[in-house]
C-alpha cells in the first residue's frame, strides 16, 4: 500500500493529524468532486430532464450494487439508507414484538443500539438485557456472557460488530452459532466496521446488518446501507411507506403491499449527488483493498497500544489481543478528563480525536492513511501530558 500517495488524495492530511474516522472519515478529493459535478449537472441541465434523470437512476442503482458488493450480499438484500441508525430503526420498528420478548445487548453500546431497544421495551413490553462487558473483554467471555443470557424468550441479539467506545471486535460467527438453531435473530450495527474490516454477509450469516458511508468508507454524510437476509425481508414491515411500498402504487381503488422487496423501505426523492460521492468512496476503498486496510489499521493500533501500555499514568482501555482488536484505541490519562486531553491534542498539536462517555476515555481512530510517524507523535504528546 502506497500510503504517501493515498495521503496526497486526502486533503485533510495536509492540514492536521486526523484520528477521528470513527466519528466521520475525511473524504478524498475524488469523492467531493463527484458530488460537485452531480450538483453542477443538476443546476445546469435541470434535475428532471431526461438524460439527467436517467443518469441519476443509474447512480442510485450503482450505489446499491457497490454497497452490496462491498459486504458480499445479493443486491436484492440491500437498500440504500441515510445512515446506520436509519437501517437499525427500519429493522427494530419493522419486526413484530410481543410482551416478554428479550433483546440481548451490552453496556458498551452506542445510543443507536440502546435507544431503539428500549423503545421496544417502552412500546411493547420487550425486555432489554444489557450485558456488562469489560472494555477489553475477550471473545471467550463475550460468548460465555451471551450464552448465559439466552432463554427461550430471546428474540434478538443486537450488538455492534466493532464496539465504538473501545474498538472491541465482537465474534460474530461464534455468536451466530449460539443463536441460529434457537431461532434467535442477529442484528449488527456496522457503523465502525464498513471500510475498516472485511465484511462478507454470506460468511457471517447474520440476519440484519446496517452500515454508514461516512466513517471508515470516507464517503459523505447522508448515505448508508441496510442488509436483510433474503428470507427475512417479508418479516420486516416498513414504518414509512410510499409508492415503492406498494405493488399497485397508482391504483386509487386497490392496494397490495410490497412484501418481498427491499424497495418497500425506500421513500421518494433522495440526494443523488451524495450517492455519487459514496460511489467514489467505495471505489477508493475497494481499490486500496479492505483486507489490506484491516491489516494496516491493526498494525497501527498495535504500535500505539504497545507504546502506551507501560506508560505510568496512561490506561489503555482497548483489547490487546489482535483478534479482538481494530483500528480504534481508547485511553485515559490520569489527572485529566478525556475532554481536557482531546482539547489539548487539538489546540496544541492539531491532532483530532474524540472523547467517549462509556467507559469514559479518549478515542483515537487509526485508519490506513495515518502514518507510523503520526502514531509516534500522538504517543509522545500523551507522554508529555502525563
Ligand atoms: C456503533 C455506532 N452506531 C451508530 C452510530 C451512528 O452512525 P450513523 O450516523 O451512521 O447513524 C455510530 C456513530 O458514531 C456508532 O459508532
Amino acid at each position: 500500500m502506497d500510503v504517501l500517495k493515498i495521503r496526497e488524495q486526502l486533503p485533510v492530511c495536509q492540514q492536521m493529524t486526523y484520528m477521528n474516522t470513527g466519528w466521520s472519515g475525511p473524504s478524498p478529493a475524488t469523492v467531493v468532486n463527484a458530488i460537485k459535478e452531480r450538483l453542477d449537472l443538476e443546476m445546469n441541465q435541470g434535475p428532471t430532464s431526461s438524460e439527467v434523470y436517467l443518469s441519476g437512476r443509474d447512480i442510485q442503482t450503482k450505489t446499491r450494487e457497490a454497497m452490496a458488493a462491498l459486504i458480499n450480499a445479493s443486491i436484492d438484500e440491500v437498500c440504500v439508507t441515510r445512515n446506520t441508525t436509519e437501517g437499525l430503526n427500519i429493522v427494530m420498528n419493522g419486526l413484530s414484538w410481543e410482551e416478554g420478548d428479550e433483546i440481548i445487548t451490552c453496556d458498551l453500546e452506542h445510543t443507536s443500539v440502546l435507544v431503539p431497544s428500549y423503545y421496544q421495551q417502552h412500546r411493547h413490553g420487550a425486555v432489554v438485557k444489557v450485558l456488562q462487558f469489560d472494555p477489553n473483554e475477550n471473545r471467550e467471555s463475550v460468548l460465555e456472557k451471551i450464552s448465559g443470557a439466552i432463554t427461550d424468550r430471546t428474540k434478538l441479539v443486537f450488538l455492534s460488530h466493532v464496539e465504538y467506545s473501545t474498538g472491541l471486535r465482537i465474534p460474530v460467527k461464534e455468536i451466530r452459532q449460539l443463536t441460529k438453531d434457537r431461532g434467535i435473530l442477529l442484528l449488527l450495527d456496522g457503523a465502525q466496521s464498513a471500510g475498516h474490516i472485511a465484511l462478507d454477509m454470506k460468511n457471517l450469516d447474520c440476519d440484519f446488518y446496517s452500515i454508514p458511508g461516512q466513517k471508515w468508507l470516507l464517503g459523505p454524510e447522508g448515505v448508508g446501507a441496510l442488509f436483510i437476509r433474503q428470507d427475512l425481508i417479508a418479516q420486516v414491515q416498513p414504518t414509512f411507506v410510499a409508492g415503492r411500498s406498494s405493488l399497485t402504487p397508482g391504483n386509487p381503488y386497490g392496494f397490495e403491499p410490497a412484501v418481498e422487496t427491499m424497495d418497500k423501505f425506500l421513500l421518494t426523492s433522495t440526494s443523488v449527488a451524495l450517492q455519487a460521492g459514496t460511489l467514489e468512496a467505495v471505489k477508493f476503498i475497494t481499490d486500496v483493498g479492505v483486507a489490506s486496510i484491516e491489516d494496516r489499521d491493526l498494525d497501527l493500533s498495535t504500535i500505539m497500544k504497545q507504546a502506551l501500555i507501560n506508560v505510568p499514568g496512561v490506561n489503555v482501555l482497548s483489547p490487546l489481543d489482535r483478534q479482538d482488536s481494530t483500528g480504534l484505541v481508547s485511553i485515559t490519562v490520569d489527572g485529566m478528563t478525556p475532554e481536557e486531553v482531546v482539547g489539548r491534542l487539538w489546540q496544541d498539536h492539531r491532532i483530532v480525536c474524540r472523547q467517549v462517555s462509556f467507559p469514559p476515555g479518549v478515542r483515537i481512530s487509526l485508519h490506513f492513511f495515518n502514518t507510523e510517524e503520526e502514531v509516534e507523535q500522538l504517543v509522545e504528546v500523551v507522554k508529555g501530558l502525563v
